[in-house]
Order: C-alpha cells, then sequence, then structure tokens
C-alpha cells in the first residue's frame, strides 16, 4: 500500500424481493439456517430498493455505517459475520493511476465507511433488511474483488437478514434450506430471470408505514418455541407447496401461483396466530384488502390478482397484467381513498412509470 490518503468507493443498488412461499422459522438462528425452502420475486431495482456506498481508506481509523443518514452500531453479530466472511474471501486491488495497491491480507487492517439509504420505511414489513443486507454484501464484494458467484454471495447475505441471500438475484428465486450443519448449501438460486413473466406487475398498498411491533427474527423464533402448526408446514405443506409453485412460475399459471401465494401468506399468518402469545401482524384494512381481491377473483371465475402479506399489515399485491393493475389500482383509491393524515399509499412495480407511486 502506498501511504498518502486515498480512498476506494462502490456504490450499488438492490432491489427488495416479496415471497410468495414464505421463510418463517430457523433451525440455526446464529448461521441463520431456515426450517423450509422459500420463493420469491424479486422487485424492479428502480423501486422498492436500497442504495449503499461502501469506501475504504487509510485514513479511517474504525468500521463505521449509517442507514438513513444515522449512525448505527456495527457490532451486533450479524453484521460482524457478513463483514468477517466477505474480508475473508477479499483479493487484490490495484490502481495503478493512484499508485496504490491493495493485497488480500491488506483488508484485515483497513477499515470501511459504509453509508445504506432504503427508499421505502424501514423495517415496515416491506422487507427492508433483505435489500438492505443484499445490497451490503454485494458491494463489499465489489469493493474487495471478491471472486465468488451470486449463490455464494447469497450464503454470506443468508447470515445478515435470511431472506436477503434471495435479493442477490432478480427474477423468481428459491432459497434452499440446505442440509448441513455449517450453512453453505444453504444458498439462494434463481429460478427465472426477470424476463420471464414480465407481464405481472406488483403493487404495494402501504397501509402504516410504522415500524412493526413484533420484528420477524423475534416472531419466527416464538413460532418455533410455540406453533405446532408451524412444524406442520415445514415438513408436510411447504415441501409439496415449492415444487408446485415452481411448476407454475414455470408455465406462468396465473390461476396456481395466485391459489399458492394466498394460501401461503393466509398459512404464514395462522401460524402467526397459533403462536404463544399470539403474533398479529396484519390489520382491519389489510383483511379488507384480501376480502376486495377474493370478491374480485372469484366474480371474475379465474383469478386476476394474487396477494401476499409478510410480517406487517402492508399488501402485495401481483396483477395478472397491466390492464388488471390499472383496475385494482383504481379499486384501492376507491375503496381506501388516501387521506392526508393517513400513511396509504401505494407502490406500483413494475414495467410502468405512470402508476408509479399513486396514491
Ligand atoms: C415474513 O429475513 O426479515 O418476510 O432472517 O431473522 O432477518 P431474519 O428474518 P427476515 O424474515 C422475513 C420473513 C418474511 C417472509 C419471507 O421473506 O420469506
Amino acid at each position: 500500500m502506498a501511504t498518502e490518503k486515498w480512498v476506494f468507493m462502490v456504490t450499488a443498488q438492490t432491489p427488495t424481493n416479496i415471497a410468495v412461499i414464505k421463510y418463517w422459522g430457523k433451525r440455526d438462528e446464529v448461521r441463520i439456517l431456515p426450517v423450509n425452502d422459500s420463493i420469491s420475486v424479486t422487485l424492479d431495482p428502480d423501486h422498492l430498493c436500497t442504495v449503499t456506498t461502501v469506501a475504504v481508506s487509510p485514513a479511517f481509523d474504525r468500521d463505521r455505517m449509517w442507514l438513513n443518514g444515522k449512525e448505527i452500531s456495527l457490532s451486533g453479530s450479524r453484521y460482524q459475520n457478513c463483514l468477517r466472511e466477505i474480508r475473508s474471501r477479499a483479493g487484490d486491488v490495484e490502481d495503478k493511476e493512484k499508485g496504490v495497491k491493495i493485497g488480500k491480507k491488506d483488508w484485515d487492517k483497513l477499515h470501511l465507511h459504509i453509508a445504506s439509504h432504503n427508499n421505502f420505511p424501514t423495517a415496515a414489513g416491506l422487507a427492508s433488511s433483505a435489500a438492505g443486507f443484499a445490497c451490503l454484501v454485494f458491494s463489499l464484494a465489489k469493493l474487495m474483488n471478491v471472486d465468488e458467484d451470486p449463490s455464494h454471495l447469497s450464503a454470506i447475505a443468508r447470515q445478515g437478514s435470511g431472506s436477503a441471500c434471495r435479493s442477490l438475484f432478480g427474477g423468481f428465486v428459491k432459497w434452499e434450506m440446505g442440509s448441513k450443519d455449517d450453512g453453505s448449501d444453504s444458498v439462494a438460486v434463481q429460478l427465472a430471470d426477470e424476463k420471464h413473466w414480465d407481464d405481472l406487475v406488483i403493487i404495494i398498498a402501504v397501509v402504516s408505514s410504522q415500524q412493526k411491533e413484533t420484528s420477524s427474527t423475534s416472531g419466527m423464533r416464538e413460532s418455533v418455541e410455540t406453533s405446532l402448526l408451524l412444524q406442520h408446514r415445514a415438513k408436510e405443506v411447504v415441501p409439496k407447496r415449492i415444487l408446485q409453485m415452481e411448476e407454475a412460475i414455470k408455465n406462468r399459471d396465473f390461476a396456481s401461483f395466485t391459489q399458492l401465494t394466498c394460501t401461503d401468506s393466509n398459512q404464514f399468518h395462522a401460524v402467526c396466530l397459533d403462536t404463544s402469545p399470539p403474533i398479529f401482524y396484519m390489520n382491519d384494512t389489510s383483511h379488507r384488502i384480501i376480502s376486495l381481491v377474493e370478491k374480485w377473483n372469484r366474480s371474475e371465475g379465474t383469478p386476476q390478482v394474487a396477494y401476499t402479506f409478510d410480517a406487517g399489515p402492508n399488501a402485495v399485491l401481483i396483477a395478472r397484467n397491466r390492464k388488471v393493475a390499472v383496475q385494482l389500482l383504481q379499486g384501492l383509491l376507491y375503496y381506501f381513498p388516501p387521506k392526508p393524515d393517513t400513511d396509504m399509499k401505494s407502490y406500483v412495480v413494475g414495467d410502468n412509470s405512470i402508476l408509479k407511486e399513486a396514491g
């Protein structure tokens, strides 16, 4: 390394992902190993995403991180595990113009500054940690010249937040739970790329942008400890559903896709109710949105919209095409008119500039 001061920086943007077959429950809390496989769809990078800049310089005296402009502690094991795993795979980096060469071993002595920004509410059940850790791992891997494919990087992002491993790929993604104790086979794989089924339009109805009362991490821990339904779901239900969902995605079979997505979301929330004490993530508005979609699908004779809810009341609605998305948005605005004093807001995600951030 040259002695003069220099800074190397990398900026990356990573979208969040929404599970259509949910991850809920860990068999290993430290390595973040799940009790079942899950499948998600990654959103367009321009909409709900995290942008992270990572910088390294001999002028930095310790690792530091800012989230949405506020400094946060990096001392937690999730951050430490990701930083350690990435550092251990760092390669040589050279900038001939600056006359700087960082050798593999130098990375242990150098410190990082990380600035991350979410363009959507943090910890409101919109998978902010998924985009956040995926972006952190990806940008650090670029900065440190880590020579690993996205599946290997996904196993590192997984140690930051389980769902983050799925954001390393676009399109439809499966997180394979794996069977090894060290978690090396608990990785994400791409099932289909973003072009495979690009008729779909995803609308996110933000019912509340308040931080949730029970985090996913503690909620799923309580479910693992107390819910018999979770055991049944993980062993008997999800393995079959994963195969059916893979088929539905492969064949672009919207009827099966909707049936599986809605039932899986409802079972996940049933597990939350089966937890002791019960966890309520959805609220009355969420339930009204479910009724609206169910009635509409029934009246059309064939499903038009799928719904799914994560650990919060916000609805993720997947319309079969743009025409349906426009009708859906009109319906949402009619039945749930946005009031200035509420948080209700819709994000439309997809190839659809007209509808972006309606409401
Ligand atoms: C309901 O990935 O946030 O969104 O691994 O503890 O960080 P940790 O949990 P997290 O859980 C996400 C749960 C979910 C379902 C899903 O995304 O599959």
